[in-house]
């Protein structure tokens, strides 16, 4: 590729960027719907009444690691850090590069960390990073519509980097999540979101 070609390029790439930023979160959201709809499993970020519940019950005092899979364009992620101690951190897990790269670019706070991968590697992702176990794991994932074998497997690297007193949080429009936690997870709350597009389902699985 000549000089010429690459400048326009990389011109066109930062245009698309800009109107990125400001169509805004949700613009970028749809978009990654559009490209993978089955691994997004939603056509608009959780409500604010969805991450309050969600995040309500979290003893933000003992949290070292916050580890979140399948935060799309960071709906939650401001509220973490915002609840997170300074000496936290927040590291983050999804498999779609377009919504990495908006949050690279968007969030700028050093406990913070946008991992491209997914989350079944979390054993190898948190140690890669420094951290020998996380104490809450949240999940976005849409658990039913998972490639065969994932869900499972994500349940169970969850387990084993979970420290005891930890927990698994999730929200899903369906009880799908439940069925999977229920194979490693003893002691599992739940509750219900009305105010959310779909109404969703919460759970807390606790590693005692
Ligand atoms: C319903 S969206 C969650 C959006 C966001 N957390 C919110 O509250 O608005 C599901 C997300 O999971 C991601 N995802 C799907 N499979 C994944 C996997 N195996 N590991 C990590 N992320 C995954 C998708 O790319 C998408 O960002």
């Amino acid at each position: 590729m000549s000089g010429t070609e690459l400048a326009r390029k990389s011109a066109v790439t930062r245009a698309k960027r800009r109107l990125e930023d400001k169509l805004g979160p949700w613009a970028v959201f749809f978009k990654g719907f559009v490209q993978h709809p089955v691994m997004v499993g939603s056509i608009i970020p959780s409500s604010r009444f969805t991450i309050n519940r969600m995040l309500s019950r979290t003893d933000w005092d003992r949290c070292k690691l916050f580890v979140e899979y399948g935060p799309g364009v960071g709906t939650f992620c401001q509220p973490v850090l915002d609840r997170l101690r300074p000496d936290g951190a927040l590291i983050v897990i999804d498999t779609n590069p377009l919504y990495i790269d908006y949050l690279n670019r968007t969030i700028h706070d050093p406990r913070f960390t946008a991992v491209l991968g997914s989350a079944a590697d979390v054993e190898t992702i948190i140690k890669d990073h420094g951290h020998d176990g996380a104490d809450y794991i949240l999940s976005g994932l849409p658990f039913s519509t998972l490639p065969d074998g994932i869900g499972p497997a994500i349940v169970d690297g969850t387990h084993k980097v979970l420290r005891p007193g930890g927990a698994f949080l999730v929200y899903q429009f369906s009880a799908a999540a439940r069925d999977f936690m229920a194979k490693k997870f003893e002691r599992i709350d739940s509750d219900f979101e009305p105010l959310n597009i779909l109404p969703c389902k919460l759970f807390w699985g606790h590693k005692d």
